[in-house]
């Protein structure tokens, strides 16, 4: 695979108007995510509960891409057409989580690094089989007393580029994903220090590891106030600090950044993406890989009736989809 097959998905990941779906909870989210709803957590609903977001009629007005966990990638509707193929045909490229979860990492108590490398130059070979286009690895990064260390930012920066080498190696486009969390009661100036660190770290990584930015998309958290902090910072404060940290940080080849919505309310998520695309000119398209902030609503809807209420459902992702879109233009209004 060129550089230029890489740079050109790159490039219709964050086409204009357009972002991604993050469906990739693993088994162990997703069950947390049904229980809410009250339900059962089998493979059967957890195929039919993504069959219905997939099938959203013109999903891909609005979304360039979704991101999938191993089991949805293998799977099909109940008609029996793979996923994959009812995503290529509505313009949707395939994303495979890759990265095996956030582990303690020992000798910093409270402190995760993501694991996954060990045979991910295999496993990646067959989800590029399989037609995955692009994958997501996730590092989290949390704030606290004495935290995050600088071991911690380096371990994940590092695993986030040696990942990132070897998806362009099986031509999928890396998308990487430093979270810092909102967790805790930190200000937002705080979360403007680590985020920025973080990223720089990050990007040194990436060139030590020789890995094509203009291959690469960056999937960044909003620089924002601790959830539990007193004093929240507003719409505009959080679009500006995070584009003032993202130009600090992040190289203009980067063909686009596209922003997780981290427990942000829908409204928020929005709101912010809309703020930061009304600030004039920036280095690179700015846009959502929103998980719940794309499917908590219809997850509620769907919860009730489920296959009766599908076409309920469908109706508000594809909205919450209109609604982030539009945010990563400028264009939304409230
Ligand atoms: P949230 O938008 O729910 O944070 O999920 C995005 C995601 O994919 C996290 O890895």
């Amino acid at each position: 695979m060129s550089i230029d097959q890489l740079a050109e998905t790159a490039q219709a990941m964050v086409a204009a108007g357009k972002g991604i779906i993050a469906i990739d909870e693993s088994t162990a989210t997703i069950k947390k995510r049904f229980d809410g709803v009250g339900i059962e957590c089998t493979e059967e609903n957890r195929r039919a509960y993504r069959e219905m977001l997939l099938t959203t009629p013109k999903l891909g007005d609005y979304i360039s891409g979704a991101i999938l966990y191993d089991e949805t990638l293998r799977q099909s509707t109940k008609d029996g057409v793979p996923f994959t193929k009812v995503m290529m045909d509505a313009g949707i490229l395939p994303g495979i989580k890759v990265d095996l979860g956030a582990k303690p990492l020992a000798g910093f108590p409270g402190e995760l690094v993501t694991e996954g490398l060990d045979g991910l130059r295999d496993r990646l070979k067959e989800y590029a089989k399989l037609g995955a286009k692009f994958a997501k690895w996730r590092a989290v990064i949390t704030i606290g007393e004495d935290m995050p260390s600088g071991t911690c930012i380096e371990a994940n920066c590092h695993a986030l580029a040696r990942y990132a080498a070897l998806c362009q190696e099986a031509g999928i486009v890396p998308m990487v994903e430093p979270e810092v969390l909102m967790d805790g009661s930190h200000d937002i100036d705080t979360c403007y220090d680590i985020t920025e660190v973080t990223l720089r770290s990050l990007f040194g990584s990436l060139y030590e590891h020789n890995v094509m930015l203009e291959g690469t998309i960056l999937k960044a958290s909003m620089v924002i106030s601790g959830k539990d902090c007193p004093e929240q910072a507003d719409v505009e404060e959080v679009a500006e600090m995070t584009l003032r940290c993202l130009k600090a940080s992040v190289p203009a080849t980067l063909p686009g950044i596209v922003f997780l919505s981290g427990g942000q309310s829908d409204e928020d998520a929005t709101a912010h993406l809309n703020a930061m695309n009304q600030m004039g000119p920036k280095p690179w398209p700015l846009s959502f890989s929103y998980g719940r902030a794309m499917q908590s609503a219809a997850l509620k809807l769907w919860a009730k009736d489920m296959a009766g209420n599908t076409k309920a459902a469908q109706e508000t992702v594809y909205a919450r989809a209109k609604d982030n879109g539009l945010a990563a233009l400028g264009r939304w209004k409230a």
